[in-house]
């Protein structure tokens, strides 16, 4: 069985698009899948959501041009296989599900041909179905889906991981609104023609925060995170890119005692991400969320490999 995982960006979405870094953390859950052989050609099917596809490059289903995408990064002189995908995470949610989809999928097709893939490799495949649906991708959510851990990104440098001093008990929740990536990194592009001074300087702010972040992760200090956190979201929402939906949802987990909340991803609906002093505030913060969120979890980030949490 092979796996990709979602992710949770603290700091830096939309401008790590631009070229800035963005501090961020691979989820415990994600998405599982298992490539057999077919006797009916290449195949693709989201369990779950009971979508089957075949590879089509000109299909109008997004999900089978990005199927065709994935499969010219692998070998041709191979016998037709159909991936089946359990997915763990709302799709269009911020989560990095199309990229978490990507990696399991190559995963269990690797798994199948008994391939290995170096982690360069790995990424460019993903990031060939990524372009389907996001047009330019930084490349975090790629990254991130491999199950990193928590560390900072910037486009064509490597992954620079951070040992946090203690783990980030976050609580997660969603609008419930899908927000395609594609559309809202549009936006962002279409607001940086019309005012490039003022995107640089969120830009930049954003990549100041990140720096601040990486010190703050490090020695372990969630309070300066939290108030990080709202720095990035009065940035994010100078971007335009967060909603009334994602300020009540991040107002409501201040109330219950988050010490920083945000929206994460690319905004527009989607989910926001809390930080929370210790898991059993956690628990409250995510306890005051429900009723108000499609979907609600808490979860530690920063932990050491194979420690996890889903
Ligand atoms: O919404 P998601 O999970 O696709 O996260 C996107 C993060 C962005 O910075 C908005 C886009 C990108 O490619 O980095």
């Amino acid at each position: 069985m092979a796996r990709g995982y979602g992710k949770v960006i603290l700091f830096g979405e939309h401008a790590v698009v631009h070229g800035r870094p963005a501090l961020a953390a691979s989820l415990g859950r994600g998405v599982q899948a298992q490539a057999v052989p077919s006797k009916t050609g290449d195949r693709l099917s989201i369990d779950p959501w009971n979508h089957h596809v075949a590879p089509d490059p000109d299909s109008h289903d997004a999900l089978a041009r990005a199927f065709a995408a994935l499969l010219t990064h692998v070998r041709h002189d191979r016998a037709p296989l159909h991936v089946h995908a359990q997915v763990q995470l709302p799709a269009g949610a911020g989560l990095g599900c199309s990229a978490a989809l990507s990696v399991a999928v190559g995963g269990a097709i690797d798994e199948l041909l008994e391939q290995s893939m170096g982690e360069e490799e790995e990424i460019g495949r993903s990031l060939a179905w990524e372009r389907i649906f996001h047009g330019t991708p930084s490349g975090i959510d790629s990254t991130m889906a491999l199950g990193r851990g928590l560390g900072v990104f910037r486009t064509g440098h490597a992954f620079e991981r951070i040992a946090c001093r203690v783990p980030l008990p976050l609580v997660v929740a969603h609008t419930g609104i899908a927000s395609p990536t594609k559309d809202m990194v549009g936006a962002v592009n279409r607001f940086s023609e019309q005012d490039p001074e003022a995107a640089k300087g969120i830009f930049d702010g954003m990549a100041a925060i990140v720096d601040n972040g990486r010190l703050a992760a490090r020695a372990g200090d969630l309070s300066a995170l939290g108030g990080l956190m709202e720095l990035n979201q009065k940035l994010l929402n100078a971007l335009l890119v967060s909603t009334d939906e994602l300020e009540n949802l991040c107002a409501r987990a201040r109330e219950a005692g988050a010490l920083g909340a945000k929206l994460t991803g690319a905004g527009g609906g989607g989910c926001i991400v809390a930080l929370a002093p210790d898991l059993k505030r956690a628990g409250t913060i995510a306890d005051a969320l429900r009723g108000h969120a499609t979907e609600v979890f808490t979860t530690e980030v920063g932990v050491p490999p194979g420690k996890v949490r889903p």
